[in-house]
Formats: C-alpha cells, sequence, structure tokens
C-alpha cells in the first residue's frame, strides 16, 4: 500500500523512500506532520495524536505553519494558495474539510466553503517507482453566480523549520539554466514569470536544505511545477517561525471566471526528497521523467540541424550539400530550421505563411526530404506554429485572432505576435496547419519554437480575456497531444528561444528540449551542468556548432565540442561542408562513439563527479551496471600537462572494470582513488568508458584470476 490511513483522521503516502503525512487536528485543519525520509503508519498515528509537537511554535493569535492550504481566513498571514471574489464582494474564504476518500496512488481531501459555494479539492498521488509525490488543486465553483479565481497556486508546501538555503536554476536568454544558491532570507523569497512560458530568467523549480548538503549527503527537498505558462515560486517565513512555500499559475494579470458549476484544475507539483544530498535529488527527477513523464527512453537520434550553417540563407541545393555531409558523418535525422518558408528571408516576415518558399524551395519541400530519407535519415522542420508575422497573410485575414489590448497598437518582439490559442478556430487553423505539412512530407521531427512571451494578453470581445494564461497552455498541450496521437512516429523538440520551454510541464508532451541558445562549449558546460539537477539527459539537445563560437567568439577543438554535446543528446549544428578532412574524421568516429554508448547517456544513473573552473566532470552508468561513460574538461590548465585522478561514483564497489585500453580497474579502486585522465591547457576534455568484467561477489583470489585471464 503505498496511501494508508494509520487513524481515522491521518493519511501516510509512502513514496519508497520518503513518507509524506497529513492529519485533521482537532479544529478540521489539514496540517502537514511529516515529508522527510520513510516512517511508518504506528509513527503517522502517533503524530497525529501528539499535533502539539509539532505545532509548538504556534499560538492563537496566527496558527497557521503547518496547514496544507493557505487561503484568506481572517487569521492566515501567510501567502494565499487560493483567492477568489465572489458576486457578493467578499474575497474570504471560510474552507472545511468535507469529505476524504483514497486508493492505493491517489489521496483526495475536498474542502468547502457551504457559505459561498466554493470547493477546493486537494490532490496528493504517488508516482512508486520514481519516489515521486505530486500535489495540486482543483477548484469549483458550488454557487449559482460565476467566482473569479485571481490566485491559483497548486500547492502550499510547509517546509522543515531547518531549511536554510535556496537552490535554482536561473539566467537570461543565451545564459539559462544555471545552478545557483542563495541563503534564504528572512521575509519573502520569490521567483516568477509572466510572459507565457516557463522563460529563461529561472524554471519552476528549486530546492531546499538546511545549508549543508552535498552533492552526495545531507537532506533535500525539492519541488517542480508541471507547467508550461507564467509561474510563480515563493518561499516565505511564517509569523511563527516555519517555512511556506507555493507553487503555480503566477498571480500577475490572473483572472479566472468560474461560471456556476464550474471547476479549473491546476497543474501538478512533483515533490522530491532525498537523503543522498543533490546527486540522489537529481537522480529521483531523472526517474521521474524517464518513467512517468517523458513518453518513452527510446534512443534519441543523432540529429544536424541547419540553423547556425546557414540561419535564413536556405535552399534546396545547400541543403542537400550538408544533408549528403550529415549522412557522411553518421547523423540519422536532418532537420531545417527557420527559413523554409515563403516571406522568410529574415526575421521579419513569414510566420503563419507555412507554404515552403517558391523561390528556396521551387519543387517543395518533398525533394529534399527523400533525399534525406534515401541518404538513410529521417527528415526534420522547424516551426513555430504560435506565432505571426504582422505582414503575413494569416494577419491579413484574421488580425483578430492574435492577442491585443483594444484600442492599444500591438507591439511586436521579434517582429512577431502570438495567436491566440485559446480561441477555439484558432486551435483548430493551428492544427490543421500542421496536420497539412505532416501529411504533404515525411517528416519525423519537429523543431516547435516559440520566440517571444505573450504580453498584452488582450481578446477583444471576450468576457475573460485573463483566462488565456491557463487557456494557452492547455491548448499548447491538447494541439501537442493530438499530433502524438495522429502522427505517433513524429518525435518533437520544444524550443522557446532557446531553452524557454524547459520544464516538467513541457516534458510530458515532448521528446527532449533545446537547452539555450548559446552554443559555446564552454559555457554550455554550465548550462548543462544546471540542467540536470532538474531534469533527465535524454530531454537535452545539444549540438556541436562552429568555432570560433557564434555568440562569444571562442576557439574550441571539434574533440572538445563534441565531448560537450555528447553529454546530452547529441547533434550537429555547424556548417560541415567547411570541416577538413581531419575534422570529418573526428566527428565521424565520435559520433560513431556515441551511438554505441547513447543508451549509457541518455537513459544511466548521472553522477556530477566535479565542477569548478578548472575541471569539469560527470559520469553515467548504464542500467545494469555494465558500462560507464566518463567525460572531463579541462580549463586553464598551467605548467606541465596534468594527469587528474577523477573519483567515480561506480555502484559496484566490488566489480572489475576494463577501459578502452584494457586497463583494469576495481571498482572500489575508482571510487576511493580515481580515474586518470590527461588534462592540459585551456578547453581540453576526455571521453572514457570502462566496461564490468565481472560483478560484486567475487573474493579476491577470483577477481586476481580474472584480471589475469582479461590480460
Ligand atoms: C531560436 C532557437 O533557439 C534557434 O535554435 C533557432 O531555431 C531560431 N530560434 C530560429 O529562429
Amino acid at each position: 500500500m503505498t496511501i494508508s490511513s494509520p487513524t481515522p483522521d491521518s493519511w501516510h503516502i509512502a513514496a519508497g523512500r520518503t513518507s509524506y503525512a497529513v492529519a485533521l487536528d482537532d479544529d478540521g485543519r489539514l496540517r502537514l506532520l511529516h515529508w522527510g525520509r520513510s516512517i511508518s503508519d504506528a509513527d503517522v498515528a502517533r503524530l497525529a495524536a501528539r499535533p502539539d509537537d509539532l505545532f509548538v511554535l504556534e499560538s492563537t493569535y496566527n496558527p497557521r505553519v503547518t496547514d496544507e492550504l493557505s487561503f484568506p481566513d481572517g487569521v492566515d498571514q501567510r501567502i494565499p494558495t487560493v483567492r477568489a471574489e465572489f458576486a457578493s464582494g467578499s474575497r474570504g474564504l471560510r474552507l472545511a474539510v468535507s469529505d476524504t476518500s483514497w486508493d492505493d496512488t491517489t489521496l483526495r481531501i475536498a474542502l468547502v466553503d457551504s457559505v459561498q459555494g466554493f470547493e477546493v479539492v486537494l490532490w496528493y498521488r504517488v508516482q512508486e517507482r520514481s519516489e515521486v509525490i505530486e500535489r495540486w488543486a482543483e477548484l469549483s465553483n458550488l454557487s449559482a453566480a460565476p467566482v473569479a479565481v485571481v490566485t491559483a497556486h497548486s500547492c502550499a508546501l510547509a517546509l522543515p523549520r531547518r531549511v536554510r538555503r535556496v537552490s535554482y536554476l536561473a539566467g537570461r536568454w543565451a545564459a539559462d539554466p544555471r545552478w545557483t544558491q542563495s541563503e534564504l532570507p528572512e521575509g519573502r523569497f520569490e521567483l516568477a514569470e509572466s510572459g507565457g512560458y516557463a522563460g529563461h530568467r529561472a524554471k519552476p523549480w528549486f530546492a531546499v536544505d538546511d545549508g549543508n548538503a552535498t552533492e552526495d549527503d545531507g537532506e533535500v527537498w525539492s519541488a517542480s511545477l508541471a507547467w508550461s505558462g507564467s509561474w510563480r515560486l515563493a518561499i516565505e517565513r511564517t509569523v511563527h517561525e516555519g517555512w511556506h512555500a507555493v507553487m503555480g499559475i503566477a498571480e500577475a494579470d490572473f483572472r479566472y471566471l468560474l461560471d456556476a458549476g464550474e471547476r479549473l484544475t491546476l497543474p501538478a507539483v512533483a515533490l522530491v526528497h532525498s537523503r543522498e544530498g543533490f546527486g540522489g535529488m537529481s537522480r529521483r527527477w531523472h526517474d521521474h521523467q524517464r518513467e512517468a513523464v517523458l513518453r518513452d527512453t527510446l534512443p534519441r537520434p543523432v540529429l544536424f540541424n541547419s540553423w547556425e550553417a546557414t540561419m535564413f540563407d536556405i535552399d534546396e541545393g545547400g541543403q542537400l550539400d550538408l544533408a549528403a555531409r550529415a549522412a557522411e558523418i553518421g547523423c540519422e535525422l536532418f532537420v531545417v530550421d527557420d527559413g523554409w518558408f515563403r516571406g522568410r528571408d529574415d526575421e521579419t516576415g513569414g510566420l503563419g505563411d507555412w507554404e515552403p518558399d517558391p523561390a528556396k524551395f521551387p519543387r517543395g519541400l518533398r525533394p529534399l526530404a527523400d533525399e534525406v530519407r534515401s541518404l538513410g535519415m529521417d527528415f526534420g522542420l522547424w516551426i513555430e506554429p504560435e506565432m505571426v508575422s504582422p505582414g503575413s497573410e494569416i494577419m491579413r485575414e484574421h488580425p483578430d485572432w492574435v492577442y491585443a489590448f483594444p484600442g492599444l497598437d500591438r507591439v511586436t518582439m521579434r517582429h512577431q505576435l502570438v495567436l491566440n490559442l485559446a480561441r477555439a478556430d484558432v486551435r483548430e487553423h493551428v492544427w490543421q496547419t500542421i496536420d497539412r505539412l505532416l501529411r504533404e512530407v515525411p517528416i519525423s521531427y519537429l523543431k516547435w519554437d516559440f520566440n517571444r512571451p505573450i504580453t498584452q494578453a488582450g481578446w477583444a470581445g471576450h468576457p475573460n480575456a485573463q483566462r488565456i494564461w491557463i487557456d494557452h497552455v492547455r491548448a499548447l498541450y491538447a494541439i501537442l497531444d493530438r499530433l502524438r496521437a495522429e502522427h505517433p512516429a513524429v518525435r518533437i523538440e520544444a524550443c522557446a528561444g532557446g531553452g524557454g520551454r524547459t520544464d516538467l510541464g513541457m516534458l510530458a508532451h515532448v521528446d527532449q528540449v533545446w537547452t539555450s541558445d548559446d552554443t559555446d562549449p564552454y559555457d554550455r558546460l554550465a548550462l548543462q551542468h544546471g540542467f540536470t539537477y532538474a531534469f533527465a539527459p535524454n530531454a537535452m539537445s545539444s549540438w556541436v556548432t562552429a568555432s570560433p563560437s557564434l555568440l562569444n567568439n571562442r576557439q574550441s577543438s571539434v574533440t572538445y565540442r563534441f565531448h560537450v554535446a555528447m553529454c546530452g543528446v547529441l547533434g550537429i549544428g555547424d556548417d560541415i561542408r567547411a570541416w577538413t578532412a581531419e575534422e570529418t574524421a573526428v566527428a565521424t568516429k565520435l559520433i560513431r562513439w556515441y551511438k554505441a554508448n547513447r543508451e549509457t547517456i541518455q537513459n544511466g544513473t548521472v553522477s556530477r563527479l566535479a565542477y569548478s573552473p578548472e575541471l569539469t566532470a560527470v559520469q553515467y552508468e548504464s542500467a545494469d551496471r555494465e558500462s560507464i561513460v566518463v567525460f572531463a574538461f579541462g580549463h586553464a590548465r598551467r605548467f606541465a600537462t596534468r594527469r587528474e585522478k577523477i573519483r567515480l561514483k561506480v555502484s559496484d564497489d566490488a566489480g572489475l572494470y576494463v577501459d578502452e585500453h584494457g586497463r583494469l580497474f576495481g571498482g572500489s579502486e575508482l571510487n576511493a582513488v580515481g580515474l586518470g585522465v590527461e588534462l592540459s591547457g585551456d578547453l581540453d576534455s576526455t571521453a572514457s568508458l570502462l566496461r564490468r568484467v565481472s560483478g560484486s561477489g567475487g573474493d579476491r583470489h577470483s577477481c586476481a584470476d580474472q584480471i589475469e585471464s582479461a590480460r
């Protein structure tokens, strides 16, 4: 049983090594008893019987510290989870638990305001294999008049009192998502994005600890919001010493009218607890995404993408040349990026009229796609379906299809406007456009871009335009899901001017995400390092691009660029026609190596071994523990070439491993002493592969025999 009720008024959600327990107290309030390492049902029953032990610092003046829901009840000073405005003019709520039910994996606790006719249902769900608990709220208008929901966080979290530090993924365009840590302030810590996407400045994800957790040790509590729209995270001190967190829909500009009987289900917040530091935490996030979020864990193909190779200067002949080269070096998928459609010679036009440019592709896209396929690769295409250029035909025909405020000029960003996907006709048009393309051209991969935030979220004539903050995202998810249902062989990459659509919600609807527009390999190491804390490597798209790199002119070797991109889903994004014979040979060899080991890299257990300005190293161990891949990167290394011993995190201490040079290592040796790698100068790198030749259980004697026979 993963969910039990040790006493009539308490519930224990047991997710493997994690327990989450709640109880109704004598006042009928739902309180958190415990979120942390696994405890027993009997422990939960005892905790529920002694609520004063837990709530000792609360007082009659303001007792709300550990309630599972915060709302304006007249006493609660915490940030509300939910707020609503009623026709009567009331903005308060009087919610009391009215009903509870549960099964093996789901717990439902309903709270009703019977005076005003409003219900909040708190949901808890266990993802057994990944030990993740999901929480979300569902809001219903039980009255006869419309109710405006103005605050819609998915849940309130009472964080442990010992928590002192918050870790998060932050940055900016072409510099996201970077691992960032700060001490929690007295007062409030807040992150948010208001543009209708996860955004570049932060991801809807955080972790907290007591300030002492390390990569391998210590307790960490982490949460990730499964939502690809405007979002908010706030962690605040309660009046009585605790920490209160909310996560959910951004409050800015939000107002969602619920008609009589209408319900609003909020996105889930997934929760992870780790006693093995940040490493254990991220491995749980990876397991969760692979087991319960991503559609599959099939190998992601090695792709070629045209963007940095040709930009808008695209035509059939040039793409055919690139395709021939891409096939030669071993690419499996050829993706034509932006610039293939009518009116798209630069970023000022073309979006919305998704017809191949007759000057660039006089025969349409089909001959190119057929040729790509005859070269043994799949064909992929870039598209930005939610956007239109102001001069496009679609805009001329349907000027009311984009978000705009009545009476105000429409403001473009990157010369484009956003389609109002909340409208059923727009949604259908977008679907028809994609469906037509997929039927006309043998496309196996779509890179779905979103290059500007939603602003001016107006909808002329609609009584509740602000509901678009929910409806746009739900419509996007619905189109992506329909696409998967009707074209199951098509894989999708989400992109938003780089990594703006990296979030847990998106991973349930696409296969991988574009991490950042910064493709410089040294910078990329920092971004990839951040990515791995919250997201799995089989969702991390990474390309080898030109040296010097586009954004910062840094020079690096082709091997270094490959090793960095090989840490996730490998792609090539450079003009490979210009590569020397030597570069082509190196690339061909490394792509072959990557394909042979990608199962370990994409689906293996990730351990961050080192991360500093001088040395970065990351290890991947296959699920069957038979192979281990280690990438090491050295920077600004001075004086003579140095041999570095990098201590691994091999799971089989008693295992015996052989590397590609036939050298033998013991598991405990790799863990305690390390793997020797040579790194010199600046931007040097190595890729090591270790195979287990014998597993745990062997005694000294048999181990020595095996070493001998392996020689
Ligand atoms: C932003 C993406 O991140 C790039 O990779 C590229 O697809 C451009 N958009 C195209 O406009």
